[in-house]
């Protein structure tokens, strides 16, 4: 995965391919030339004029190539609908990373959130406040257990003893986004004390740039205590918020502020809070101070006993109507809220089949979770990336732009990959089809017009916080999987999409963008001869690393040809360009494009006599890499200079060694880039070479585990080696559940395939689909969350937490909806 996890991680914008500068390049232009002519019979004049103009147009052709990296495709936009256009997924839980907070899809504007801590479990250093998802919180768990991705949500927070349980509801009405509340209860999780307090914050604010006002009502007889909020904003035009409350609140802050950003309401609010002698030492926000100008941050503060409920109730001036039956509160929103679940269990059965496969009600709830967290993981986001060129020495400002977009980790990396991302919309379309399409179409319009697409998408100051500098930047030379068409590919093959309107005319929106973002690929990761490719970014000069790695792969360290050189034929990139290269044939062909071009190259991928050719090594009996190559090649400390080396002073950094020079052959480091072939489809179900993949799939010395695939065979020799001192394997033995479900699909079509192997694939499809489910749903009940990766011994989750991005496509295994 092309992340950083630590600072000093993975992906660090690589510019090895940045190719010299380009001095001159305008004398080859046309027309230039013509200049040229004239000036030689001109007078001296004309030469030096010709000359200011040949100046001029190199000048402006060098600023033209600069633009280019952040100039937007200009075709119309593949995203229909937009803010208060749909209303049905204009508010949401679009905060993926902090614990609970609502937000709406228009790009500066309300902003509200959860805060809370525990007063009698403050330790001397550390008060314990709780806001942005964070796995130094140490939660025994906390996600979505139920979610629609459009008109509600329920989520529990274990947090020490208490349980925190925070839903919403959303009533739709007038033209303003309509109305919603949430509602927060706590309580203990064991019963062993009788009370306990919880200090619990709800925050309304305005994000950095929104416009518009808040302005907090207060109790006429407790003048800290603040009772609702009104406001305006030009979206929403006027709104009022209520705090409604049920059990025993001991007393009641609040705090006007003004703040830079949401990425700073953290630090803000807590340097409020204040410890009130005069009411048994409780800690509170002080209401005075900051109050210098109007307000765009309000907080509300209980502090209350346990069980307790706390209703935030959000209603649009505009969606009067929307209210004959009553205040979305109380009973009323019990009922609601029961209503939506049961509508909810129903769709899910409808659409998963647990219960009919037999699937236990634990098994069930967990499968619930996973698709929750996917879909109530879905953030918003409004901001530009930083983007480099080899024509831009400097990074320049990408264009502002929405996302929409699922996020892997709710902790670790809340925000838009591009490579995770595709992944996501297998399961999600599955769900909602159309949240998908509107996903899908976020991420084409932020394609520019060189046919790029950042892979990182960090957009807004929230976002930004969270990522170190010196990762923000993105190369546009640098690739990832166009994972998107997978999920495009899924959704077609639903006959039930194929044959709607609003399906073809999404595909038709998407289409000169789908074809820029192909040609892109096609012609800058190819490689050196027709039909091969190559991943661009890898270090040749690395001189620390094991083997450079291939971040833009999305498999990081995979081992690749231990001498990064345009040699290079990557077979995964291979793979994905066949599929890319059929999928739009296919859906050429369904809207009526022209589809010849990808059919001749999706014809001429995935002929397997040629595949076979380029990267099945008969030495190996596998599907390779091929590349400038040595498998004799070390970590190893240099020797200490002994005369310059001072006691105390850090030994060198261990640098590589090559033994063996490098030559030109398959790398052979089996694992999941040889199964690429087979887990797109493109091997022929009658292909011998098809039972020498199963045959390594299922060899527990190789890639079976009792938990599914591992991602390196143990038989390679850089099997769970580090890459550098520093770096721990990643993609070098560790079960990904992405790959996992990509092989468990791909062997149910070929156990479907009547062939000489469909017997076997069968097999093999049974034993890791229950590896796979078997191993993810026990390590949820054990540890409370789904993992970023399983170990290939123990299968423990490990890596980041929660981690409901791909792993949660256990739930399309369990469904075997591929
Ligand atoms: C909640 O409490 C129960 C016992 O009452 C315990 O088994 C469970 O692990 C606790 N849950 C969490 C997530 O702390
Ligand atoms: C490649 O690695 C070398 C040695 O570690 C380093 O000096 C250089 O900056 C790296 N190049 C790029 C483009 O990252
Ligand atoms: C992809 O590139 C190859 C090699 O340049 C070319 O022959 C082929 O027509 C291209 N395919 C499409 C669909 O553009």
């Amino acid at each position: 995965m092309a992340r950083q996890r630590v600072p000093g991680g993975r992906n660090r914008p690589s510019s090895k391919d940045r190719a010299p500068s380009r001095p001159g390049i305008n004398v080859n232009r046309p027309g230039s030339h013509g200049n040229m002519a004239l000036c030689r019979s001109s007078t001296l004049w004309i030469v030096s004029s010709g000359i200011l103009i040949m100046g001029i147009a190199y000048v402006s052709y060098q600023g033209y190539l600069q633009t280019r990296v952040n100039t937007p495709l200009s075709v119309p936009s593949a995203v229909s609908n937009s803010g208060l256009s749909d209303p049905t997924r204009f508010w949401g839980s679009y905060r993926p990373g902090v614990y609970f907070g609502m937000k709406t899809r228009s790009p500066y504007d309300l902003l509200s959130g959860l805060m809370w801590f525990i007063p009698d479990q403050i330790t001397q250093n550390d008060i314990g406040f709780r806001h942005w998802c964070e796995q130094g919180d140490n939660l025994a768990r906390y996600g979505w257990v139920k979610h629609d991705g459009e008109n509600f949500g329920v989520q529990e927070i274990f947090d020490r003893n208490l349980k925190l349980t925070t839903s919403f509801v959303k009533r739709p009405g007038g033209d303003r986004g309509g109305d919603w509340t949430a509602r927060i209860r706590v309580e203990q999780n064991h019963t062993k004390k009788v009370t306990q307090m919880v200090s619990l914050f709800f925050y309304f604010g305005l994000d950095e740039k929104a416009e518009g006002a808040l302005l907090p009502v207060l109790d006429a007889s407790d003048a800290l205590r603040m009772n609702e909020i009104s406001g305006t904003s030009p979206t929403l035009g006027s709104f009022r918020v209520k705090f409604v409350e049920n059990g025993q609140a001991k007393q009641h802050f609040h705090a006007k502020l003004i703040s830079p950003g949401p990425q700073s309401y953290t630090d803000l609010v807590m340097r409020q809070l204040r410890r009130y002698e005069d009411k048994q030492a409780a800690i509170g926000l002080d209401p005075t101070s900051n109050v210098e100008g109007d307000p765009n941050l309000l907080v509300y503060q209980v502090n209350a006993v346990t069980p307790f409920e706390l209703d935030v109730v959000f209603e649009s001036g505009a969606n009067m109507a929307g209210r004959v039956e009553g205040e979305l509160v109380g009973n009323l929103y019990t009922d609601a809220l029961k209503q939506l679940e049961r509508d909810y269990d129903l769709a899910f059965e409808a659409q998963f089949h647990l219960q009919n496969k037999g699937f236990s009600r634990q098994d069930v709830d967990f499968a619930q979770a996973a698709l929750s967290n996917m879909v109530g993981g879905i953030g918003y986001f409004y901001g530009h990336s930083l983007v480099q060129s080899d024509s831009n020495p400097q990074a320049v400002q990408y264009w502002d732009a929405p996302l929409y977009s699922a996020v892997p980790s709710r902790s670790f990396f809340p925000r838009g990959f591009l490579w995770d991302e595709g992944f996501h919309n297998l399961l999600i379309a599955k769900w909602n089809p159309k949240i998908s399409a509107d996903i899908l179409a976020h991420w084409l319009d932020l394609i520019n017009v060189e046919g790029w697409i950042p892979r990182e998408q960090i957009l807004g100051l929230e976002a930004r916080a969270k990522v170190p500098a010196e990762f923000v930047v993105q190369h546009n030379k640098n690739a990832n999987p166009p994972t998107l068409l997978l999920a495009l590919e899924s959704m077609m093959h639903a006959k039930e999409n194929r044959q709607s309107t609003w399906f073809r005319e999404f595909l038709v929106r998407v289409w000169p963008r789908l074809e820029l973002w192909y040609d892109w690929f096609n012609t800058s990761q190819q490689g050196p001869v027709p039909g091969s490719f190559r991943w661009r970014g890898r270090n040749g000069t690395a001189d620390r690393e094991l083997n450079p790695k291939t971040l833009t792969s999305g498999l990081d360290d995979y081992p690749r040809a231990s001498h990064p050189t345009e040699d290079e034929r990557h077979l995964d990139l291979r793979c994905w360009m066949a599929l890319a290269s059929k999928l739009m044939a296919d859906i050429g062909r369904l809207i009526g494009m022209d589809h010849e071009k990808y059919s001749a190259t999706s014809e001429f991928l995935h002929d397997n006599m040629f595949l076979n050719e380029m990267h099945w090594s008969e030495k190996h009996k596998a599907y390779l890499d091929f590349g400038f190559h040595t498998e004799d090649i070390r970590l190893e400390r240099p020797p200490i200079n002994s005369k310059t080396h001072r006691p105390g002073m850090p030994k060198p950094e261990k640098i590589r060694v090559t033994k063996t020079p490098p030559k030109l052959q398959y790398v052979p480091q089996l694992g999941y880039n040889s199964l690429f072939p087979f887990i797109l489809q493109i091997i022929d179900p009658s292909s011998p070479k098809l039972a020498a993949v199963l045959a390594d799939l299922e060899d527990p010395q190789k890639l079976f585990t009792p938990y599914g695939l591992r991602s390196l065979s143990q038989s390679a020799s850089l099997y769970m080696k580090r890459n550098t001192e520093h770096d721990p394997p990643y993609w070098r033995g560790p079960i990904w559940i992405n790959i996992n479900f990509l092989a468990v699909r791909a062997l149910k079509h070929y156990a479907d395939a009547p062939g000489p192997n469909q017997y076997r694939a069968q097999k093999v499809y049974l034993k890791l689909r229950q590896a796979v489910i078997g191993n993810v749903i026990r390590e949820y009940h054990r540890t409370g969350y789904i993992w970023e990766q399983y170990h290939d011994k123990t299968g423990h989750g490990q890596g980041c937490r929660p981690f409901t991005g791909w792993s949660a496509l256990t739930v399309l295994m369990m469904g075997e909806t591929y």
